[in-house]
């Protein structure tokens, strides 16, 4: 009687798959922009575990706002992976890019990127437009989309007299706190927050933080946070260097 030994894939099938910590991971990532001869980015590994708060700092140019393009899957890289919640953002398409994204992602611009001429509660219950997955995340912990739209808003101290004006007319400490409760909607893994502070007094600023920072822990969400502030440091378990982790020599 011949037994046959268990092929190499018959074993990995029976070992459990280690269940993945990571909300963000880059290995061997390297990219640059059309026409670039240099690489902007070539990160050899680097990782953001679900539910870390991570500060991501540098001097301006050395490609903080690239790599966070990368970790949302608006950039791809010429080499390497970048994957979110375990998934290659590379191996989809576009449109699977973008269900992907706003399934897992709220993504904090700089600009804040809100819809004019939409009220404040409409810009907040955007990603429950796009997504089943974040809609019945705020049904859970609220019954309704708009309920948590407006316990989010209120959470960041926006009035609710302003819930209903178009998001133009708010100031830009105002527009901040609607661009941050939109990215919170719905309770996304990754936060990514590319210098939302930098318009913003002190006191403003700490009190932003303290908000948006609450809330990521509520949620459970991971959160990516480009500053140039060497202050705000202190609300993160962990500082990240992109000079320090960028190969190319910047
Ligand atoms: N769309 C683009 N096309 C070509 N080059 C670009 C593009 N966007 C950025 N770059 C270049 O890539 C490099 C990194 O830019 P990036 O915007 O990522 O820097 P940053 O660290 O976010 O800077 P800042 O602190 O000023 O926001 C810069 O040299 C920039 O000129
Ligand atoms: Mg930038």
């Amino acid at each position: 009687m011949t037994t046959l030994a268990p092929s190499r894939q018959d074993i990995q099938a029976q070992v459990p798959a280690e269940p993945d910590t990571r909300a963000l991971s880059l290995d061997g990532v390297r990219f640059s922009y059309p026409g670039q001869s240099q690489d902007t980015l070539h990160i050899s590994q680097w990782a953001l575990a679900r539910g870390e708060r991570v500060m991501l700092r540098g001097p301006s140019g050395c490609g903080k706002s690239t790599l966070l393009g990368l970790a949302a899957g608006v950039l791809l890289p010429q080499a390497g992976s970048v994957r979110l919640m375990g998934r290659d953002w590379a191996s989809m398409g576009a449109a699977a890019r973008d269900a992907q994204r706003v399934d897992h992602v709220g993504y904090i611009f700089q600009q804040f990127n809100l819809l004019p001429y939409l009220s404040v509660l409409d810009n907040v219950l955007l990603p429950c437009q796009f997504s089943s997955r974040r809609r019945n995340q705020a049904r859970e912990t609220h019954g309704h989309p708009r309920l948590a739209a407006v316990a989010l808003l209120e959470a960041l101290e926006l009035p609710a007299v302003l819930h209903h004006r178009a998001a133009s007319d708010l100031s830009v400490g105002q527009q901040q706190r609607v661009a941050a409760a939109r990215a919170l909607m719905g309770a996304p893994e990754v936060v990514i927050a590319d210098e939302p502070t930098s318009a913003l007094d002190e006191d403003r600023r700490e009190g932003f933080m303290r908000l948006l920072l609450a809330q990521c822990q509520r949620a459970g969400s991971a959160l990516l946070f480009v500053t140039h502030d060497a202050r705000l440091s202190v609300h993160f378990e962990r500082v990240v260097d992109l000079p320090a982790l960028n190969e190319t020599g910047h």
